[in-house]
C-alpha cells in the first residue's frame, strides 16, 4: 500500500516551522514566566490586527471557554434561553448548559450547514435571550437576517467561529445614509457581540494544546472577559464576581504567535484545495460538494460533502489507506445527556440527514495536488 493520507498531519506542517515555533518556546522557557503576561498581550495585539476588525482579543483556556465566558459576560437568568445549530460540534451548547442557561436546538440549512434566521425563529420563545451563530467548517452563517431578528426582539449574537478563524462575509445591506452602514459588496463586520476563537491543534490556527480566544468591539464586555478569566477580578484576592481559571498559557501565546504570520498563506492552500476538490468531484452524482455562500470567504477548517452509502465509502477510503472524518454523527437534541430537554427523532430533519450523510476528506494546507488526486481517484473508483 502506499503512504496513507491522514484527515489532518499536523507533523508536516511542524516540520516548516520548526525553528521559529521551537524558537518562541524557548523564550518562554527561559523568562519562567508561564500564566497570561507579555506573550498573551503580545499575541493578543497581533491576532487583533490579523483580523482586522476593529475588536478586541481576549485570550483564555480554549474554544468551550471562549463561549462560556461570553455567555457569562451577558448576565442573563437562570433557565434563559440560547438558540443553537442542532448540528455543530458539542460544545457550542455544553457551554450554555454549564453557564446554567437552557440550549434549544434549531435546525440548520442543508447546502451550507449553518443555522439561518429562519431555523432560528422557528424554535423562538419568549425566553429566547441569546443566539450562538455557529460558522460550520469554516463559512460563516448568514448573519444580517440573523441579527435583524435578534436585534428586533432585543437578543444577543453570539458567534461561535472556534472552526473559522479569518472566515469573512459581504455585507447584503445597499449603502445608507448612515456612514456607518457597510456598502454592498464591503466586508460586513462582525455582528454578534462576541466570536469564540478556538485553538485546539486542528484548527486552522492550532496551538501545542488547548486555547481560545474572544473577540468584541464592546469594551465594557471585553473589561467583563478580563475579570471572568481570572476569577472575576482584577486585584488580586478582590472579586467583582465569580469567574473561573480560563487563562492562556504564555507557551501557547508564543506558539500561536509565531504560527499567526503564516496564517493566510495556510488559509489560502486550504481554498485552492477546496476548489481543485470540487472541480474533480463535480461530476460524480453520489457526491455533494459544500457550498459556499454569495459573499462568504470560506476558511475549510474541514471539506465536507455530504456522500450517498457514507459509512461504505469510508471503508474503502479506509482500506486504500486515506483518513476521513464524520462531523457529525448525532444531532445534539438526540444526544443522551440532553434527553430532558425532549429532542425527538424527526424533530430536526436537515440535522438528523446530515448526521447520516456528511463526511470530512483532507484538505490540510500540505495536503498538495498529488495526494489530492489520489483520494479523489479511491472516491471515483468507490463508485464506478
Ligand atoms: C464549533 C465548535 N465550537 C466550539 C469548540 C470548542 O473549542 P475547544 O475544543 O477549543 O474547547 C469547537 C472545537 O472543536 C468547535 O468545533
Amino acid at each position: 500500500m502506499r503512504v496513507p493520507i491522514q484527515l489532518l498531519d499536523l507533523g508536516e506542517q511542524y516540520t516548516t516551522i520548526r525553528d521559529e515555533v521551537d524558537t518562541a518556546i524557548r523564550r518562554v522557557v527561559d523568562s519562567q514566566r508561564f500564566i497570561l503576561g507579555e506573550e498573551v498581550e503580545v499575541f493578543e495585539q497581533a491576532l487583533a490586527a490579523y483580523l482586522d476588525d476593529g475588536r478586541e482579543v481576549v485570550g483564555c483556556a480554549s474554544g468551550t471557554d471562549a463561549l462560556l465566558l461570553s455567555l457569562k459576560a451577558l448576565g442573563l437568568e437562570p433557565g434563559d434561553e440560547v438558540i443553537v445549530p442542532a448540528f455543530t460540534f458539542f460544545a457550542t451548547a455544553g457551554a450554555v448548559w454549564n453557564a446554567g442557561l437552557k440550549p434549544v436546538f434549531c435546525d440548520v440549512e442543508s447546502l451550507y450547514f449553518n443555522l439561518t434566521a429562519r431555523t432560528v425563529e422557528a424554535v423562538w420563545t419568549e425566553r429566547t435571550r441569546a443566539v450562538i451563530a455557529v460558522h460550520l467548517f469554516g463559512q460563516m452563517a448568514v448573519m444580517d437576517e440573523l441579527v435583524a431578528l435578534a436585534e428586533s426582539r432585543g437578543a444577543t449574537v453570539i458567534e461561535d467561529a472556534a472552526q473559522s478563524i479569518g472566515a469573512t462575509q459581504e455585507a447584503m445591506e445597499p449603502p445608507g445614509p448612515n456612514p456607518e452602514t457597510p456598502a454592498r459588496g464591503g466586508l460586513a463586520a462582525p455582528r454578534g457581540i462576541a466570536t469564540a476563537l478556538s485553538f485546539f491543534p486542528t484548527k486552522n490556527l492550532g496551538g501545542f494544546g488547548d486555547g481560545g480566544a474572544i473577540t468584541s468591539a464592546d469594551p465594557g464586555f471585553v473589561a467583563k472577559l478580563r475579570k471572568l478569566r481570572v476569577h472575576g477580578g482584577h486585584k488580586m484576592y478582590h472579586h467583582e464576581m465569580v469567574g473561573t481559571n480560563s487563562r492562556l498559557d504564555a507557551l501557547q501565546a508564543a506558539v500561536l504567535a509565531a504560527k499567526l504570520p503564516h496564517l493566510a498563506e495556510w488559509t489560502e492552500a486550504r481554498r485552492l484545495n477546496a476548489v481543485h476538490y470540487q472541480e474533480e468531484l463535480a461530476d460524480i452524482s453520489e457526491v455533494i460538494s459544500p457550498y459556499v455562500y454569495w459573499g462568504n470567504v470560506h476558511v475549510y477548517n474541514q471539506y465536507t460533502i455530504r456522500a450517498r452509502r457514507r459509512d461504505e465509502l469510508r471503508e474503502h477510503l479506509t482500506e486504500h489507506g486515506i483518513g476521513s472524518g464524520v462531523y457529525y454523527p448525532v444531532a445534539l437534541h438526540l444526544q443522551e445527556c440532553f434527553a430532558g430537554l425532549g429532542g425527538k427523532r424527526g424533530q430536526l430533519p436537515v440535522s438528523e440527514a446530515l448526521c447520516e450523510e456528511v463526511m470530512s476528506l483532507p484538505v490540510y494546507p500540505e495536503l498538495g495536488t498529488e495526494r489530492l488526486l489520489r483520494v479523489v481517484s479511491a472516491i471515483r473508483r468507490f463508485y464506478a
